[in-house]
């Protein structure tokens, strides 16, 4: 790839500064407060990508968040890539616990990060990863060096579940035809180490409400008597695991795919240091399912967590109540072949069923996704591989990864496509938790990786 490096050289503070000026736009999807921001950033994207070199840009409207779309097509005979991201963030509190200002992006350098990392919501998760496709692209358009087709795809409904693309999606097949998805939106084990993530996990996401007596009690005078629905909350919820650390949903276990012994003995060839983790934690142990290890809870095995428990008097000072009502909100990550709508169904027949009669229980389902398994034996995994291998010296490791990209299964199920996931992020970069930085040699390698990918793939295709 002729010049990719001192393109960057020479461009590096316009691409962090450009960067930046899209992290000062507070796109929240799940706040209505920062409705017109969302609006905004889409248009930033949108402008964007007319200026990196695509041909033809629009925002399409949805019920929700638009979604940008851009592409470049140069000749129906060569491949297609499909980018996609997202340009919605999640919600920047607790805002307390920042040392600056979510929206107000900086630039420090960190143990980590001596070169700099950019501090603000959403530098790595997505915009920082997706931003880096779009100054690729722009070097390949100035370049000359574009050896494909390439349409882009840039929702801003991700961190509430995409729930408008996937409709998208359906109606508009052909317009988003390609033969390979490329997805920056997931990490790489260390900055010395690329991982390709092969594998990402589905989930189930539910809230439930447990109500008691019809109004808040004096705990003195009906304490003991009637039930209370934090404790019985409490208890339903402890009961969902075994002392194993299982999930006791009849039912729960069923599709999981178990991986043989030479699965499993491959994943824990990957470099890692329980020391390390723990340290980073600040946890004097970890905790899980009995019988696997710690990369293996956390991405080939399903889980369940309270994400939030609320109720009762939370005030200052001690008030003494027996609520009427109280809450939680619970996700379930799925592995494949799990069917979330399944696994949903099992919660709630499972959640209402060990409720005492001393109470009554709602479940509501939010949102939810299909897991996604990529595979390793195509051209797509190995122009990856090689990408990496020529940007950072040695050939990256597959993973498989924790978190959810719902939509990905969906694009398998209605383009037909398979998806590569280039991570660039690192799991100390605090995705979704105050403090979330993107390290400015992250983003600058994603840069220089990402036309390697666009070369090799092309080259492999023919
Ligand atoms: N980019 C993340 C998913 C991710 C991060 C996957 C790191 C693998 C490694 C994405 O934006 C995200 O946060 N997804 C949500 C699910 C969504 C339906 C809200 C998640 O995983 O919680
Ligand atoms: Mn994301
Ligand atoms: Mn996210």
């Amino acid at each position: 790839m002729q010049n990719i490096t001192s393109y960057i050289q020479t461009h590096k503070n316009t691409f962090l500064n450009e960067l930046i000026d899209i992290l000062k736009i507070p796109s929240v999807s799940a706040d209505s407060n920062y409705k017109d921001d969302v609006f905004k950033t889409a248009n930033l994207i949108a402008k964007r990508l007319e200026q990196a070199g695509c041909d033809f840009v629009e925002l399409c409207p949805t019920q929700g968040f638009p979604i940008v779309y851009g592409e470049k097509i140069i000749d129906p005979n060569l491949p297609t890539i499909l980018v996609y991201g997202h340009y919605d963030v999640q919600p920047a509190d607790p805002i307390e616990l920042w040392d600056s200002d979510p929206f107000t992006p900086v630039i420090k350098t960190t143990p980590l990060h001596p070169e700099g990392a950019i501090f603000a919501r959403g530098a790595c998760d997505d915009k920082g990863q997706a931003y880096m496709h779009i100054k690729a692209l722009e070097f390949m358009t100035s370049t000359n060096q574009l050896p494909c087709n390439v349409k882009f795809m840039i929702e801003g409904e991700e961190e509430v579940g995409s729930v408008n693309l996937a409709t998208y999606v359906k109606n508009n097949k052909e317009k988003l035809a390609n033969d390979i998805i490329l997805i920056s939106d997931t990490g790489m084990i260390a900055k010395d180490t690329p991982s390709i993530t092969t594998g990402l996990r589905g989930l189930s996401y539910v809230e439930v409400e447990v109500t008691g007596p019809n109004r808040d009690l004096h705990s003195g005078l009906y304490g003991g008597a009637v039930a209370n629905p934090i404790n019985i909350l409490a208890k339903m919820i402890a009961s969902l695991h075994d002392d194993n650390n299982k999930i006791t949903i009849p039912g729960f276990y069923d599709n999981v795919e178990a991986l043989s012994k030479q699965e499993r003995l491959e994943m824990a060839k990957a470099p890692f240091s329980l020391e390390n983790y723990k340290a980073a934690l600040d946890i004097k142990d970890v905790y899980g399912e009995k019988g696997y290890t710690t990369n293996e809870r956390n991405a080939i095995r399903p889980t369940l967590d309270v994400n939030g428990i609320w109720g009762g008097y939370i005030g200052e000072g001690a008030k003494t109540v027996i609520a009427s009502k109280a809450y939680a909100k619970i996700s379930m990550r799925l592995v494949p072949n799990q069917n979330w709508e399944n696994i949903t169904t099992l919660f709630k027949t499972h959640f209402e069923a060990i409720a005492p009669k001393s109470v009554t229980v709602n479940v509501t389902p939010h949102h939810g996704g299909q897991g996604y398994v990529t595979p390793t034996n195509t051209i797509a995994y190995q122009a990856a591989s090689k990408a990496y291998e020529t940007t950072f010296g040695k050939a990256p490791i597959p993973q498989r990864g924790g978190g959810s990209i719902p939509i990905v299964s969906l694009f398998e199920q209605e383009l037909n496509s398979k998806t590569i996931l280039m991570g660039f992020g690192l799991d100390s970069d605090a995705i979704h938790s105050p403090n979330e930085h993107f390290g400015v040699f992250n983003f600058l390698k994603g840069i220089e990786t990402i036309p390697y990918f666009y070369k090799y793939f092309s080259e492999m295709y023919k």
